[in-house]
């Protein structure tokens, strides 16, 4: 595991970014895994500028979200759907038929995670997977508990979670409770994958996750088995390190 250490905001987007263009600049038809979440907002931005001046072509890659609400439309200001879209995919030259999304919105979600399981094998295979963390050590919508070998599927959000993400809606009664989600493992056969945090409010489960105990406690601390993975922090998101 390889951690960076970032002294600025912008030194952290730009390293974030760098992995990602390299990635692009070597293999034009990798398979991205993409996060959604705060952190992951000024790497996507660089990326945008990238390929405004022409430094990066999307033409050819394939992307694969990590989840997706339960019963939020595609066009919901809060599902990750029109997240992706208004952020990222909208900005670049990503052909519409290469972006995969969890749909929420389908009655059978178990057989939209199970095809969407299949949908990347089919594509080879992520390539490189971006990740955030959550207050509790969640990966993609994996809640604290999830056995390491689980794979996509219909998760049920802790109330910790709900709270975090109650932020984006009006009130706490309009997150929804259930989300799609890649599995541990479906994230652990990626590649290459590169974990962003930000922010004091988690040095705590930062140092839990990256020097602690591996357990399903803290899903996170997973990735330390993973044998490329590039963790890029913030001052203060490595306090505790
Ligand atoms: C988002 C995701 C989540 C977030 C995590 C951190 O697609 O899978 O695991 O990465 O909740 O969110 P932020 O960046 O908003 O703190």
């Amino acid at each position: 595991m390889k951690i960076i250490i970032s002294e600025s905001r912008e030194e952290f987007n730009g390293t974030a970014a760098d992995i990602v263009r390299r990635q692009i600049h070597d293999k034009p038809d990798s398979v991205l895994g993409l996060a959604t979440g705060s952190t992951p907002l000024g790497l996507y931005n660089l990326l945008v500028c990238m390929g405004i001046k022409g430094d990066l072509d999307f033409s050819r890659i394939k992307t694969f979200n990590l989840d997706e609400y339960k019963g939020l439309s595609r066009d919901h200001p809060q599902s990750y759907y029109h997240y992706m879209y208004e952020n990222l995919f909208s900005k670049i030259n990503i052909r519409d038929e290469n972006v995969n999304i969890l749909n929420g919105e389908k009655a059978d979600s178990y057989r939209e995670c199970a095809e969407y399981e299949k949908r990347i094998k089919a594509s080879g295979g992520i390539d490189l997977q971006v990740l955030g963390i959550g207050h509790n050590g969640h990966i993609g919508f994996n809640e604290p508990g999830t056995p390491f070998d689980s794979i996509t599927d219909l998760i049920d959000l802790t109330d910790r979670t709900i709270e975090a993400n109650s932020r984006f809606f009006d009130s706490p009664h309009q997150v929804p409770r259930q989300a799609l989600s890649m599995g541990i493992k479906t994230i652990m056969q990626a590649r290459n994958i590169i974990l962003l945090i930000t922010g004091g409010a988690k040095a705590r489960i930062a140092a839990k996750a990256l020097r602690g105990s591996i357990t399903p406690d803290v899903p996170a601390s997973v990735l330390q088995l993973h044998p490329f993975v590039t963790v890029i922090l913030d001052k203060e998101s490595a306090a505790y390190l």
